[in-house]
């Protein structure tokens, strides 16, 4: 049977910047940039995109368009005989429980976008958005009727193979986006607490340049959001047709997509001091500080319509691109159809994600990882330990099972100063980082 294609190198691009830019740029980006102390964050963050992530993701999408099958099957073809695939098989694992949470986030604006469109978020309920959030979240039915709903939305599309509409629609809601955050940066300087939040998020704090945790929420963050470590990315550039090039892609989506992360911190610690909140709130950070700011801006609740419907697109996107990395695998190995792995797929996330979803309301009282809830724990051990091994196995792959000539003919880049600092970032420097990093923080616990 003959694999699906995308139609040309634009389609390609435009669906892995859908799957960068996502609920990673603000809502995650916020609530941890807020939990590691802002500044110090921000910087070590962009670091690692700089000289991890990017180089990363190059890595990822050469092991993709080399292997020409979904996550597991490309390192089988590859590395036939080995334990490589395996790899695969964890960014499977990895995929489907970051997805378990993710739907419940989309969830959560899905119904921020309703309650714009119906205009009762356009002022401030009694008790605040704060409560407000809380008490809706602590309900069990109505969270999960919203999950379910952006679920099958997901699973829809992915069914219909891969997806052309979606990346049309980016094509415009991606800009638009942008544009809108922009503004909302610009709204957010005027407010009294400006200087505050803009002290946060850029004057760094250099005691903390010491603490391993925030280096190990950085360089999570820096992955999660560029969606690299699960093979999403590289089951993307799998379906590329060989005349494609890869670096300038790579390139251009790392920038993209911290420029949108750095905009949504501008817009969002003005605002947390302006109105009160806290910037270690966690995953509700984002849902308790941006509608202040558009019950406090004019015309606020059309700004919050056209907010949320670009937020769920943007996460749209990026939820589509988690989906498929346990559909191409499921669909290949048990040969089910891909409308049948689709289902199955997207019932076992679902499922994993009620329990997430619970976790704000009947089982909040559950905790994993320390004194994280369910959601936080999924998200620190997907984001902080399964996406860095994931993307350090790549980089071992790329670095050390390929040879030199192998690695840098399928990385695409021209020119010989990039090549060899490129490999020996994948070689070298990044196995070793990210070692470093995981251990010295579980040490450090
Ligand atoms: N990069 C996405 C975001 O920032 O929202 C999240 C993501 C998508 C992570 C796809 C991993 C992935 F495979
Ligand atoms: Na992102």
């Amino acid at each position: 049977m003959k694999r699906d294609e995308w139609k040309s190198r634009l389609g390609f691009m435009l669906a892995a910047m859908g799957s960068a830019v996502g609920l990673g740029n603000i809502w995650r980006f916020s609530y941890v940039a807020g939990e590691n102390g802002g500044a110090t964050f921000l910087l070590i963050y962009i670091f690692f995109i700089l000289a991890f992530g990017i180089p990363l993701l190059l890595t990822e999408f050469s092991i993709g368009k080399a292997g020409k099958k979904d996550a597991v099957g490309s390192f089988m073809r590859l590395a036939p005989g080995t334990k490589w695939h395996w790899t695969g098989v964890m960014g499977v694992i990895g995929g489907t429980l970051i997805l378990s949470f993710y739907s419940v986030v989309c969830g959560w604006s899905l119904y921020y976008l309703f309650h714009y469109l119906i205009g009762d978020f356009w002022t401030e309920p009694t008790g605040g958005f704060g409560q407000s959030f809380e008490n809706w979240t602590s309900t069990t039915w109505e969270p999960l009727f919203w999950q379910f709903l952006f679920m099958i939305a997901v699973v829809l599309v992915v069914i219909r193979g891969i997806k052309r509409g979606i990346e049309r629609a980016n094509l415009i809601a991606m800009p638009a986006l942008a544009i809108l955050m922009v503004v909302l940066a610009v709204y957010s300087l005027t407010l009294d607490g400006a200087s505050e939040g803009l002290a946060f998020l850029f004057t760094p704090d250099w005691s903390q340049f010491g603490n391993p945790q925030v280096y190990l929420a950085a360089m999570g963050q820096a992955f999660f959001s560029l969606s690299i470590g699960i093979g999403g990315m590289l089951t993307y550039a799998s379906y590329l047709k060989s005349n494609d090039r890869l670096p300038t892609a790579t390139v251009g989506i790392g920038i993209m997509d911290t420029v949108f992360a750095v905009i949504a911190g501008i817009v969002i610690f003005p605002a947390v001091f302006s109105f009160g909140g806290d910037v270690t709130d966690g995953p509700p950070l984002v849902f308790i500080t941006l509608p202040s700011i558009f019950a406090s801006m004019p015309a606020g609740g059309l700004v919050g319509i056209g907010f949320f419907a670009l937020l769920v697109m943007a996460a749209y996107s990026s939820a589509l691109s988690m989906l498929e990395v346990p559909v191409a695998y499921v669909h290949r190995t048990l040969g089910l159809s891909r409308k049948a792995a689709a289902i199955v797929c997207g019932t076992v996330i679902f499922a994993i994600g009620v329990t997430v979803s619970l976790g704000y309301g009947i089982w909040s009282h559950v905790t994993i990882v320390e004194n994280k809830n369910i959601l936080d724990s999924i998200d620190y051990i997907t984001g902080n330990y399964i996406l860095p091994l994931g993307t350090m196995l790549m980089a071992i792959f790329v670095g050390w099972y390929w040879t030199k000539d192998q690695a840098i003919k399928r990385s695409e880049i021209n020119t010989p100063i990039l090549q060899s600092s490129w490999y020996f970032i994948i070689r070298y420097i990044v196995p070793v980082a990210i070692l470093v990093i995981a251990i010295t923080s579980i040490v450090d616990k």
